[in-house]
């Protein structure tokens, strides 16, 4: 018997310097498992004549209490000395100093886009958008740009080899003006909507990048006519720019899906080598800066998306959100936009607590 008293000794003294959950697990199945050597002895019971088993039994069953008590007493101390540890690094110490300022910043484009839709959000108009992977007819065919149409060539168009759904191939989208048609079939009328989104044309100098941003609007009533136009316009520009001296100039052009079409200019002048929005392009030292394309939406399109040209007009407007940016907020080079130099973005960028609304002013502490 001082067999089994040796190998209780040995097993408390290998189970005690156990370093780990894993090596913990090697006893026991070393000394209880199937094949351990304390269930061979159990084991061994079933041999031994009635008097001898009734001696031995309770020592070999002491044997294996013993060691099963001490493998148990070892893993709770483990696992409390295992959590005593990670409290004690995940403590937080509440003395340690605020973290530096933070560094991130809003792009311009990002907020110039906040306040377009702060501003037209006021007018009643919704956020819409569309995909910027476009099937050709969207893009082109349901804006009045049948497959010959010439006005695709000045779009330079990327092209994906991919057959679109509705004819053509797939692209990227060339400008926002999709998004009228979509939102016009998945809604129908009436429409009170701009569509901000990123827009793509083969195309790079210091004021084109092959990725740009664009902002399309749309209205669609009954009995809406240039007057609507002019109107929503002229509220929006005057409080984009923070000026009540936005001075107009509506003038005739062309686009396929618009009938008529008007390009609108706004009045600015010099002042220290950067353009500044306001006047009338006529008044001495001023000129005239086109800044939209617009007009009333074309029968065409409006019959494409699936309403009644009879019953629905409406109009709709695109522009350039970056180079609205620019103007606002002085820089010069469009390319920078897309740099991402973060000497540019800390010294053109917002913070983010700097949430434009109306009552505060736009853009009020850029
Ligand atoms: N889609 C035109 C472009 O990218 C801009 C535009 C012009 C949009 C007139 C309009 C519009 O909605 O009426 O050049």
């Amino acid at each position: 018997m001082a067999e089994l008293e040796q190998i209780e000794a040995e097993a408390r003294t290998r189970i005690s310097e156990a370093e780990s959950l894993g090596a913990l697990e090697t006893l026991r199945v070393e000394y209880l498992g199937k094949q351990g050597s304390v269930s061979a002895l159990l084991k061994t019971l079933g041999k031994m004549s009635p008097e001898e088993r009734q001696e031995k039994a309770p020592k070999i069953q002491g044997l294996r209490q013993a060691v099963a008590g001490a493998l148990a007493d070892r893993k709770q101390a483990m696992e409390a000395a295992e959590l005593e540890a990670r409290l004690a690094a995940e403590t937080l110490d509440l003395s340690l100093p605020e973290p530096a300022e933070p560094k991130g910043s809003v792009h311009p484009v990002s907020q110039v886009m906040d306040e377009l839709a702060e501003i037209f959000a006021d007018l009643g108009f919704a956020v819409a958008t569309g995909p910027e992977i476009e099937d050709d007819w969207y893009n082109f065919t349901a804006l009045n740009m049948p497959e010959s149409h010439p006005a695709r060539a000045m779009h330079d168009t990327f092209y994906f080899p991919d057959q679109a759904p509705k004819g053509g191939r797939m692209l990227l989208r060339t400008h926002t003006s999709p998004v009228q048609v979509r939102t016009m079939m998945a809604e129908g009328a009436p429409v009170r909507i701009i569509a901000p989104g990123r827009v793509y044309r083969s195309d790079s100098d210091a004021t084109h990048t092959p990725m740009f941003h664009q902002i399309e609007g749309l209205v669609i009533d009954r009995d809406i006519h240039l007057g609507h136009l002019k109107w929503t316009l002229e509220t929006f520009l005057k409080a984009f720019f923070e000026r009540d001296d936005i001075v107009l100039r509506l003038r005739p052009s062309y686009f396929p899906f618009t009938e008529p079409s008007v390009e609108v200019d706004v009045g600015y002048s010099v002042e220290k080598g950067r353009r500044v929005v306001g006047g009338s392009g006529d008044a001495p030292g001023h000129a005239w800066m086109e800044v939209l394309g617009s007009g009333m939406v074309n029968r065409r399109v409006i019959e494409m998306s699936g309403l009644d040209p009879d019953e629905w007009q409406g109009f709709a407007f695109g522009t350039g959100v970056d180079r609205l940016a620019m103007l606002k907020y002085g820089m010069d080079d469009l390319r920078a936009f897309f740099d991402g130099d973060v000497r540019w973005m800390a010294h053109y960028g917002f913070s983010a607590f700097d949430q434009p609304t109306l009552s505060a002013g736009v853009g009020a502490s850029a």
